[in-house]
């Protein structure tokens, strides 16, 4: 099957991105066709945007692998035991639990808008046995607390997610105490590297773009942080940007990696949103997954994922 044939891409795109308002977050007008419409005009709501993976099983078994120490690195130095932290877009929450193993005699808050990925949160938790961290449902754009509540905020591959970053870092911003910490990280698509080569993949990275793009979300978070966290009002002169790395290359680690991209492109919300924005079919994204499983027997296979991170003063 030619590369062109697989994905059904280039005509639909060029109309969506036709279509955008200016004056609004890239294409909230397309999301509120698709979703619920949202209540205000300023921020978009939870409900006016549909996270891209969803909570597939995929997805979670992806974000259960995260931890402090290979999601939070840049943090960690800075972290005292009875500090508070809320985790912002904190998904089944594993890095939430292993931050608070960090902070014995403070207190953790973890919030995301799916009350179904923080029931998995919450049994993490149990299972681990601890009384401070608990977790809430509530809107990165709308936090539910007081100003200057938290020592330290945090949120990890969130941003990529929000159609205005900015103004959920000016509530983040908001919620931390002065001098508090906001934390931020996020992967970068354009920036991911792999060996062999796959056309396969590369189309997977651009369809990818273009799926999030039509929903109005920006897959080259890493490298924007930066910038973005200047734009919400936030002293340039005590931010500190880095990048840090994860990369798949071990038998193990390739299988679980290509099997994770593998079922996503067929069953998790990335799938449905594809299909939905017309940018790929059952057919295109069956081929996708066989490319990922292909890429993922290779013996020398490599996958790397950049990110941005930004550690901010409030
Ligand atoms: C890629 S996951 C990251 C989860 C977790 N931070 C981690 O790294 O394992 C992004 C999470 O953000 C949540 N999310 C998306 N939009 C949100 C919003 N507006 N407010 C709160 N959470 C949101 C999603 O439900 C999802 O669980």
């Amino acid at each position: 099957m030619s590369p062109s044939s697989r994905v059904t891409t280039v005509v639909a795109m060029t109309d969506l991105r036709m279509e955008r308002d200016p004056e609004h977050p890239a294409g909230a007008d397309l999301t509120d066709a698709i979703e619920a419409p949202s209540t205000h005009h300023t921020v978009p709501s939870k409900e006016s945007e549909s996270y891209t993976h969803g909570h597939h099983e995929s997805v979670l078994r992806a974000h259960r692998a995260r931890t402090a120490q290979n999601s939070a690195g840049f943090l960690l130095p800075h972290l005292r035991d009875d500090m508070t932290l809320l985790d912002v877009g904190c998904g089944p929450g594993t890095v939430t639990v292993d931050l608070a193993r960090l902070l014995p005699g403070g207190e953790v808050v973890g919030v995301d808008a799916s009350e179904t990925v923080l029931e998995a949160a919450r049994n993490h938790a149990d299972a681990v046995g601890f009384s401070h961290v608990r977790f809430e449902q509530a809107n990165a754009y709308e936090l539910p607390f007081e100003d200057d509540t938290f020592d330290v905020v945090y949120a990890h591959q969130l941003l990529q997610h929000l159609s205005d970053p900015v103004a959920a870092l000016r509530e983040m911003k908001r919620v931390a105490r002065p001098g508090g910490l906001v934390a931020v990280r996020d992967a970068d698509y354009a920036a991911m590297a792999w060996y062999p080569e796959s056309p396969g993949l590369t189309e997977w990275n651009t369809l990818y773009h273009e799926v999030t793009h039509a929903y109005g979300f920006e897959p080259d978070a890493g490298r924007r942080l930066f910038s973005w966290v200047q734009q919400a009002g936030f002293d340039v002169a005590q931010m500190v940007p880095s990048a840090s790395s994860w990369c798949y290359a071990t038998p193990t680690d390739r299988q679980w990696w290509g099997q994770v991209w593998a079922e996503r492109c067929v069953a998790s919300n990335f799938a449905g949103q594809a299909k939905e924005s017309g940018l790929a079919d059952d057919v295109a994204l069956e081929q996708l997954a066989q490319d990922w499983l292909a890429w993922a027997q290779a013996p020398d296979g490599w996958f790397a994922i950049l990110h941005g991170e930004v550690l901010a003063r409030a």
